[in-house]
């Protein structure tokens, strides 16, 4: 089929390469010029494991194209997908301006043919009427434009080619870090709409994913989809991620408590984990969570709630145990080394989690920020940040190349980001390059008799 993806961002790039990977034909478009450069010459422009790979070889059997150009992107899709950022406003509500701004875009450059708009953004819940409501907008836009004799649309055609699309919401449930996999093996496919020849074509885009071809376990059975009104898709997307959210700020909160009465949390989630009614996923109690995802979601989930006259208390309660999270490792690092004026602290990993580049609400920004305020010295390896030099929203850190460096001289060290190499490193080495070899262990990652033998004061969250 072909498929047009507007906006190539961790969420429109992998799901571009994917569908290109698996035979459709697919055309990826940015605004940003020096972002299709790169792609066009087979890099990507995020770190995302695999992402490169099925990239190159997309591009190799001529199955993807990167363009600026939303007119050529609009007039290949017959699917044509919005995937551009839906970042908050500082009141909470999602800033759909990108969104409205290819919507717009779709309906000026529409070029007759059936068309099935999807949005694939995290958007309000409303957001597929208002999608239609633009793109008709843009088509009128279009037609005013255009000279009245020998124009190529008159306004008898308007309500023909207002007909030859509709909209459909199809949430994205990618992670970061496994966004390939994710495509690939999901657990579920929502598709929002009330037209069933683009549920249709939707079910056709995705079958080979459905039917599992592609899946690391190809005897599974096929890959559920659910089909809803546009609305119930959208808040599907929501409370997915507030519940995801404030299933992890409920096992920080039970750390906090183990911390006071001498439990461990490890033990206590791999416990109530093992209840299939509660699950042992998305229970690892640390500094919180961050990204660009969970939130932006609760917080914009939580402003509909109040648009509409309701008061979300338990969101709103994720939330705020999340903000006294993100300020744990501090308030150790306070507990055990008292002063932190004149003191260097090293941390260990940026990103806001494992296997990717992305510091989006990153909870090592907070940490960074809270202990330039209190005057110490902050260090860090991370080991995308360090080997790319990324450094966006970066401040107030000294960035070092390896981890036996960061550890020179360090008073402290913070794990605030699990990287599987955070489990290989040479840790007797790095306690003896210390001034005070203590250790915070932000994501209960280290076994704490192994760092205690290397010579550490090991300090976890809640065990
Ligand atoms: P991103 O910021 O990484 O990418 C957005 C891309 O859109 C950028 O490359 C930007 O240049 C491009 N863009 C902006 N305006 C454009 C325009 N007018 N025309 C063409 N391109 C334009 O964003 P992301 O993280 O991929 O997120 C995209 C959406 O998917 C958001 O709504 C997000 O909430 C949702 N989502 C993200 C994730 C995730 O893990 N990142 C997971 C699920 C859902
Ligand atoms: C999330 C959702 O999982 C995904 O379905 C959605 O599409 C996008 O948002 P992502 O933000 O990429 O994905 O990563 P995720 O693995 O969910 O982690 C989010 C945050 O929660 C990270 O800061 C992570 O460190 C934290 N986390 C996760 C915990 O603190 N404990 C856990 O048990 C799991």
């Amino acid at each position: 089929m072909r498929v047009c993806v507007i906006g190539t961002g961790y969420v429109g790039l992998v799901t571009g390469a994917c569908l290109a990977h698996i035979g459709h034909d697919v055309i990826c478009v940015d605004n940003n010029e020096e972002k299709v450069k790169l792609m066009k010459s087979g890099q990507s422009p995020i770190f995302e494991p695999g992402l490169s790979e099925i990239m190159q070889s997309a591009i190799q059997s001529g199955k993807i194209e990167f363009t600026t150009d939303i007119a050529a992107g609009v007039a290949h899709g017959e699917i044509l997908f919005i995937a551009v950022g839906t970042p908050p406003l500082p009141t909470g509500e999602s800033d759909t301006r990108y969104v409205e701004a290819v919507a717009r875009g779709i309906g000026v450059n529409l070029n007759g043919g059936y068309k099935v708009i999807v949005n694939k953004s995290t958007v309000p819940i409303g957001s597929g009427d208002w999608v239609r409501m633009i793109v008709l907008d843009g088509i009128a836009e279009r037609q005013k434009t255009l000279v009245p004799a020998g124009g190529v649309l008159s306004d008898e055609k308007l309500p023909e080619i207002a007909a030859q699309f509709d909209v459909v919401s199809n949430p994205e449930f990618l992670r970061e870090g496994s966004a390939v996999y994710d495509t690939f093996n999901p657990d579920r496919i929502v598709l929002g709409g009330n037209s069933q020849r683009a549920i249709a074509l939707m079910q056709e885009l995705y079958a080979p994913i459905v039917e599992r071809q592609y899946a690391n376990d190809k005897s599974l059975p096929a890959v559920p989809i659910l089909t809803t009104d546009l609305s119930s898709a959208e808040m599907i997307k929501y409370a997915a991620n507030a519940f995801l959210a404030t299933k992890i700020s409920f096992i920080n909160e039970v750390a906090n408590i183990c911390d006071r009465v001498g439990a461990d949390v490890t033990q206590v989630a791999k416990g109530i984990g093992l209840d299939s009614r509660i699950g042992n996923k998305f229970l690892q109690a640390g500094i919180g969570w961050g990204g660009s995802c969970f939130p932006k979601d609760v917080a914009a989930l939580i402003h509909t709630a109040d648009d509409y006259g309701y008061e979300a208390q338990i969101m709103k309660a994720a939330v705020s145990v999340n903000e006294r999270q993100r300020l744990i490792a501090l308030e150790k690092l306070q507990q055990v080394l008292k002063i932190l004026k004149g003191k260097t602290v090293g941390l260990l990993g940026l990103t806001f989690k494992p296997d990717t580049d992305d510091l989006r609400d990153a909870p090592a920004l907070n940490l960074i920020e809270q202990l330039n305020r209190l005057g110490a010295k902050v260090k860090a390896y991370d080991p995308i940040v360090s080997q790319t030099g990324l450094r966006h929203g970066l401040s107030g850190v000294l960035v070092e190349t390896d981890a036996e460096r960061l550890a020179d001289g360090c008073d402290a060290l913070v794990l605030v980001t699990e990287w599987q190499q955070f489990s290989t490193l040479d840790y007797v080495k790095m306690a003896q390059l210390m001034s005070h070899p203590v250790i915070i262990d932000g994501r209960n990652f280290l076994d704490p008799e192994t760092m205690v033998r290397a010579g550490f004061q090991y300090v976890g969250v809640g065990r």
